[in-house]
């Protein structure tokens, strides 16, 4: 089965690398990341090795979001440049054998989409039922009590019409009635231009929430969810050969298959997030994070790897613009940055799904130092700083919370070189740099060969080169360990063994019996590999794989 699954995925064993384009490169010194800028580092991703490039959005847009609220779903903003430099880039990615995802936002518009212009005037525009509207509660106030993912009411009162309209995230981001068919052959057409210029896929933002039914309260993983993705597919993917992922944070192992399921005919795979949400606390989210706990997330990831193992695939991530940088969250920036930042990064990228690295990540950025909060951009920042200050968070508790989980961590400017503001502008750039940029940049990473750049070239390039890594049957030992990640990947008579050391202590384990045996080191963060005898001590954040030559294991 998986011999005509790698004939049909010519993504399988690829790696996809997301940009936020307002951080990446700004090309023309205004402080803001463009096309151009991304035009210009091809040559730097090629030598990564990555196969497709995931696009934050780059269309028209009054970015309340970043983007994340467009005005106009076939134009670019001017900031990032015109379709022209649009077209160039696809090109020249072409030319380099890298394939453009488009992120597709389509729960929701901004409200300065010339559809919401118009279905806000009156009850009778002819867009009106683009949108979501109800009359108030009796009390005058919203219809119901469903809560915006930015925080307040996703409820807005227009006054020209006294109904409210419904959103999930900013006011100014109006959910799309996904109910209304016009609605979906508008998008569906969208897409088409998009595909036609030969685009490799989409990202879908936040596609489990398309199908809402605000009056039992039902926002993510509405009823008519997978009729519509399966109409998309028919209408738009059906006879393309690309890929799709869907970000569904409410995504569980069952459902997650209802997308991706070989026979589905919907989307090639999801970004779900339970690893990421199990560290978040039951009130306050991610505003306050409980202490990081190797069990509970060797758990959800070993989970996944089950789950989706015959049917369906995973994507692997550890971060994107949303999420705090990785080697920030799980690793150790002060005494063991590039060990634990290339631990990290060996452990997920040798699980099976297709790896997404977060710009930046390839060079171990780590997350923001911000200690004012006129330093934060992010829209939702913002907005749950005043909402939880308000409910009687302390200033300092909020600060800390957002050094951890702000995404505004994820989306300070990329780090090039030793230069002012890392190089990436010229100006002034629309968001602080990091301070570390002297240390941490492309520039000392290029000129390194065990930095951790180099790392992820070398995880990269194994995917392309071995099999086992893209096929390979998962399996996890040590669940209760606190400190080790260990698993194996099989493939007929090949075996990798990998181990991770998530602590900055030594740990001395006793390696199973049917692990032991000599093997060919495929990859490792420290020198002087050793063979999986009797016992094996880890080193702090040691992690490493090794290739072993097996009997044919009965399950294939
Ligand atoms: C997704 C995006 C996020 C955005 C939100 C609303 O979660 O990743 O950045 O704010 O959707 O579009
Ligand atoms: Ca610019």
């Amino acid at each position: 089965m998986s011999e005509s699954r790698s004939e049909k995925n010519w993504w399988h064993s690829a790696t996809v690398y997301q940009i936020y384009p307002r951080s990446f490169f700004d090309s023309n010194g205004d402080g803001i990341g463009d096309l151009r800028g991304i035009t210009l580092h091809l040559d730097y991703l090629k030598k990564l090795g990555i196969g497709l490039i995931w696009l934050s959005p780059i269309f028209k847009s009054p970015m309340d979001d970043n983007g994340y609220d467009i005005s106009d779903y076939q134009d670019i903003a001017a900031e990032f440049g015109t379709l022209r430099d649009f077209e160039e880039l696809l090109e020249e990615a072409r030319k380099r054998d890298i394939g453009i995802l488009l992120d597709l936002v389509v729960n929701h518009t901004s409200d300065e989409h010339p559809w919401f212009m118009e279905a806000r005037k009156s009850e009778d525009n002819p867009f009106r039922n683009f949108y979501i509207w109800r009359d108030p509660d009796q009390d005058g106030g919203p219809p119901n009590s469903l809560q915006s993912s930015f925080g307040g009411p996703a409820w807005s009162y227009e006054p020209a019409t006294g109904q409210y309209y419904f959103h999930q995230f900013s006011r100014r981001q109006p959910d799309l009635n996904w109910d209304n068919p016009e609605v979906r052959c508008e998008i569906y057409n969208m897409m088409n231009w998009w595909l036609d210029k030969g685009i490799a896929g989409f990202r879908m933002d936040v596609i489990d929430r398309i199908a809402k039914e605000v009056d039992s309260e039902i926002t993510a993983d509405g009823p008519r969810l997978h009729e519509y993705l399966q109409e998309m597919h028919r209408e738009t993917l059906a006879e393309r050969n690309v890929l799709t992922v869907g970000e569904a944070w409410s995504a569980t192992p069952g459902s997650a298959l209802l997308y991706c399921g070989e026979d589905r005919n919907e989307l090639s795979m999801v970004f779900q997030f339970e690893h990421v949400t199990q560290q978040w606390d039951q009130l306050y989210g991610k505003w306050r994070s409980k202490p990081f706990d190797l069990v509970a997330l060797k758990s959800v990831l070993g989970k996944w790897q089950h789950a989706l193992a015959n049917d369906g695939w995973n994507s692997l991530f550890w971060g994107n613009h949303d999420l705090p940088r990785v080697v920030s969250n799980y690793g150790d920036t002060a005494g063991y940055h590039r060990e634990s930042a290339t631990m990290l990064a060996t452990a997920l990228h040798l699980l099976k799904g297709t790896p997404f690295i977060y710009q930046g990540e390839e060079i171990g950025m780590t997350n923001a130092v911000f200690q004012r909060i006129e330093q934060y951009r992010d829209v939702e920042t913002l907005n749950m700083h005043r909402l939880h200050i308000e409910a009687g968070l302390s200033v300092e508790e909020f600060i800390a919370g957002a050094n951890r989980n702000s995404r505004d961590n994820a989306r300070t400017p990329m780090q090039w070189n030793s230069a002012p503001h890392g190089g990436f502008t010229t100006g002034t750039p629309w968001i602080e740099s990091n301070p570390n940029y002297p240390q941490i940049n492309v520039n000392q990473n290029l000129r390194d060969d065990r930095s951790i750049w180099n790392h992820y070239r070398r995880l990269i390039a194994l995917r392309k080169s071995e099999p086992v890594i893209v096929y390979g049957t998962y399996q996890g030992y040590f669940d209760q360990h606190p400190n080790l990640y260990v698993y194996t990947r099989t493939l007929g008579t090949r075996r990798v063994v990998i181990i991770a050391n998530f602590t900055a202590e030594s740990v001395t384990f006793t390696v199973p019996n049917e692990l032991r045996g000599r093997g060919r080191c495929l990859i490792s963060n420290y020198e002087n590999i050793k063979e999986l005898e009797s016992g094996v001590t880890m080193r702090p954040f040691e992690a490493f794989a090794v290739l072993q030559q097996i009997e044919r294991s009965s399950s294939c």
